[in-house]
């Protein structure tokens, strides 16, 4: 007697269902992306990315990938080139330049980042050692190999 047309409820459910367990899976990877990357790259995002940029081309100043591995060709670790970047960062000078003498005759001396406290600068010269370098782009596992071919490149 009674007609039982249910087949659109259940599917729709099951829709809804698959929206809120996407939902709640993607959640936490976004999340942990997030936490994953350092406070490092928002300080330079707020304060160093107007001039810089990852990758060549630049805009105002020498990308980051090429001033990476310029740190790691002079300094072996990542303590040092932190100190010497944090340095710099506060008061850069033609003689405390590591970067080829083009660099600065190109886009002339970096002014100074006087309004960043001490921690953001170690913060984000320790994000900056840590980025990819030497042109391949393959991450910070390679680092120790690139070193002896840097001069080549
Ligand atoms: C107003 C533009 C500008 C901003 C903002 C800026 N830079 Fe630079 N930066 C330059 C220029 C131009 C050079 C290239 C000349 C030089 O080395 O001083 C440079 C060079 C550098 C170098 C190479 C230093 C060397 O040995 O010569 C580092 C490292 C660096 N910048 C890091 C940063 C970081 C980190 C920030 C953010 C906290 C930042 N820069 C913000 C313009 C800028």
């Amino acid at each position: 007697m009674t007609k039982i047309t249910k087949t659109e409820e259940p599917s729709a459910m099951k829709h809804l269902h698959m929206f809120v367990i996407a939902g709640v899976l993607a959640l936490p990877v976004l999340q942990n992306a997030e936490a994953a990357s350092t406070e490092g790259s928002a300080v330079f995002t707020r304060n160093c990315s107007v001039c810089h940029t990852f990758n060549p081309p630049p805009k105002t100043a020498p990308p980051i990938g090429p001033i990476a591995g310029q740190y790691h060709r002079k300094f072996t670790s990542k303590a040092e080139g932190v100190d010497y970047m944090v340095n710099f960062l506060k008061t850069p000078s033609k003689e405390k330049s590591i970067m080829p003498a083009g660099a600065i005759e190109r886009f002339g001396l970096m002014p100074p980042m006087a309004g960043l406290s001490e921690e953001d600068l170690k913060a984000v010269a320790g994000w900056v050692w840590d980025q990819p370098w030497g042109g391949t782009g393959q991450g910070t596992g390679k680092s120790k190999k690139q070193q002896g071919n840097g001069d080549c490149q």
